[in-house]
């Protein structure tokens, strides 16, 4: 997700032909997804579940937009437990209750699929649970406010009311992003505002929308490696997220799971 500053830069309107590309790009990303779900278990690593994406990735002869990203060099983001977002990929081990999020951006074509969703090792907390469900909630309460003529700030404040009426927390610090040929562009998806504020959505705008939610305090801190960003005050986190196109009448999901598996998390 893109850290957030306001651009002047213009959102880009793409043509009806663009969303099937979008389409090819989000539904190899999204099935990479649900391939790694029967892999999440307590006793293996990040590490391994990010070999088997990179691995799957090249198989389908297609691109990772995240290594070499900015310096990143994994095939994944993988956020466990107070982890917000960008958790590095390595030899942490996976243990009984841990939740997580797999996060996969793929090329195909020159398109960007992007999505991530909320997996669990064993048996989560009846509040884990409730967080990752609020989460999941919060994205869908903010696709169904897209539509031409709607605005971000109708997206943002959908997402917000729904985390904070369960007195859960909207991250501030992250946001989503358009994409379409590229990884991250116009405009910041904020996941909290007012209705009627912000740009105005039209067809053929494609972006991400990513609500980090926070059991605790929305603050965030990123640590010395410079990606792994947590809560300040060590409370879980959860996240979900789909890329999307603005139709004549609402939101095509490129992102949405094959399998059927986006949520809820399969227990493992
Ligand atoms: N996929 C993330 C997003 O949703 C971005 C990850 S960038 C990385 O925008 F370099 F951390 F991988
Ligand atoms: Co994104
Ligand atoms: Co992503």
């Amino acid at each position: 997700m893109n850290e957030v500053r306001q651009t002047r830069e213009s959102i880009r309107i793409h043509a009806p032909d663009d969303f099937a590309g979008m389409h090819v790009a989000g539904q190899l990303a999204a099935t990479i997804l649900d391939e790694v779900g029967p892999m999440v278990q307590p006793g293996v690593t990040t590490g391994a579940l990010d070999d088997f994406i990179r691995a799957r990735i090249e198989a389908a002869g297609a691109t990772s937009a995240t290594i070499g990203y900015r310096g990143y060099q994994h095939a994944s983001c993988i956020s466990v437990n107070h982890v917000v977002c960008h958790g590095i990929p390595g030899d942490k081990l996976l243990t009984n209750g841990d939740i997580l999020n797999i996060d996969v951006t793929v090329i195909v074509d020159g398109w960007y699929g992007d999505t991530s969703r909320m997996y669990v090792a064993g048996t989560p907390s009846v509040k884990a649970r409730r967080l990752i469900e609020v989460t999941h909630d919060s994205l869908m309460k903010g696709i169904e406010a897209v539509r031409p003529g709607a605005t971000f700030g109708d997206i943002g404040a959908a997402i917000q009311q729904h985390a904070e009426s369960h007195r859960m927390s909207v991250v501030r610090d992250f946001c989503g992003h358009g994409l379409g040929r590229v990884f991250h562009a116009p405009p910041n998806v904020l996941h909290y505002g007012k209705p009627r504020t912000g740009a105005v959505l039209e067809e053929g705008m494609f972006f991400t929308i990513e609500p980090m939610i926070n059991l605790g305090r929305p603050e965030t801190k990123v640590l010395q490696d410079e990606w792994t960003a947590v809560t300040r005050d060590k409370s879980l986190s959860a996240q979900f997220e789909h890329s999307i196109g603005v139709t004549a009448t609402g939101a095509e999901i490129f992102t949405l799971s094959p399998a059927g598996t986006f949520f809820p998390p399969i227990a493992t």
